[in-house]
């Protein structure tokens, strides 16, 4: 008689919902979907990468150094900074140490997905308030959520996809109102929006900022991302983690990346610029565009929306429809180079030059 087997498996994973975005099929394209710096990092890093040798890649990686330098990099002590698999991998980490399963965290939406992700992972329950039609933070309702002391809350900021920026000041509030909650300010896009948060890690106990060398530095497919915090605080964070998160040619890159610099500032400063022409054109055709302090744009097509968002993509333009989350023809855009952005910009007049009255909304 044929054994019948049946896994055990946690309830939360058969529960968990949040759509993951397709990646495959995206080499030699032009990718404006997943906020990756299109330029590519510098050549130092890549000489970095070509100096490993056959006896590094056999050992298991050794901390010291590259924490060391990457800590300088972001004026911290090596024991304030985390280094971890990815920006997302230093966001799961705080579902390892800080949420049971039944307890809640608070989020904004349209935010970056897998908060929500690694909250259903975890069986914990999302408290979430919405951007408004603005795409602003509602400081009075998230301050007053807080009064149900979630276990963490993370704030993108500048927020994906709406790029969102808070000022310091507005998050100085949310700190003094998190006496008994983890604040996790995600910095992914901080190089972009020059406002950071990092200095007060010392001030407040419960604040952790992140951070990645996917976006501004070009090594997401290296993964590299930190978390940052207090000593005491990121002890805790710590407890939860495996012995070896982070492979050596991530660190050899990202050792590299931080001491040549000038190929990250100048791809910044470039990308800035680029986005700020790009947002001008869209708005010149009526495409209603919103305030990004980050390397992408939301943008509002209208009903028209997601047939040219099909278009593009079978030219091999690829956007990211958010026509789903936040409304019908929202897309985020990606900020690639100059090149990119024009032929972008010259499909879409011509799709959209072709009917009339199919401006967005
Ligand atoms: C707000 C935010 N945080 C974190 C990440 C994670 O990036 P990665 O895992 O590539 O480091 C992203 C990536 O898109 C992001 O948009």
């Amino acid at each position: 008689m044929k054994t019948k087997f049946r896994l055990p498996v946690r309830d939360a994973i058969l529960k968990r919902n949040t759509y993951e975005t397709p990646a495959e099929g995206r080499f030699g394209k032009v990718r404006l979907d997943f906020n990756e710096n299109t330029t590519g990092c510098g050549p130092a890093v890549m000489k970095a990468l070509r100096k490993l040798s056959p006896k590094q890649l056999a050992m298991y990686p050794e901390y010291a150094k590259p924490v060391s330098r990457i800590a300088s990099y972001f004026g911290v002590a090596t024991g304030e900074l985390l280094l971890t698999n990815g920006g997302d991998d230093a966001l799961r980490v705080f579902f390892d140490a800080f949420v049971e399963p039944g307890s809640h965290i608070l989020i904004c939406e349209p935010t970056f997905p897998m908060y929500r992700y690694y909250t259903e992972i975890a069986g914990g329950r999302i408290e979430t308030l919405r951007y408004d039609a603005n795409m602003e933070f509602p400081l009075q309702e998230f301050i007053a959520a807080l009064r149900k002391k979630p276990r963490v809350i993370f704030i993108a900021n500048p927020n994906n996809p709406t790029g969102t920026l808070l000022q310091r000041g507005v998050i100085k509030k949310i700190l003094m109102a998190a006496s008994e909650t983890v604040v996790v300010i995600d910095e992914a896009y901080a190089e972009f929006s020059g406002v950071t948060v990092l200095p007060w890690i010392r001030k407040y106990p419960q604040l952790f900022v992140t951070r990645t060398f996917s976006k501004a530095a070009g090594l997401a497919g290296l993964r590299l991302g930190a978390v940052m915090a207090g000593r005491e605080s990121l002890a805790l964070l710590r407890r939860a983690m495996p012995p070896f998160p982070v492979n050596i040619a991530a660190l050899a890159a990202a050792e590299a990346a931080v001491s040549e610099g000038g190929a990250v500032q100048s791809y910044v400063k470039q990308t800035r610029k680029i986005r700020d022409w790009f947002a001008g054109e869209l708005e010149r055709i009526g495409v209603k565009v919103f305030p990004s302090a980050g390397n992408f744009l939301l943008a509002n097509f209208g009903r028209s929306g997601p047939a040219l968002f099909r278009t593009l993509a079978g030219q091999g333009i690829l956007l990211r429809d958010r026509s789903a989350d936040i409304g019908p023809g929202f897309v985020r855009i990606t900020i690639g180079t100059n090149a990119e952005m024009k032929k972008l910009l010259e499909a879409i007049k011509k799709k959209l030059g072709a009917k009339s009255g199919s401006k967005g909304e």
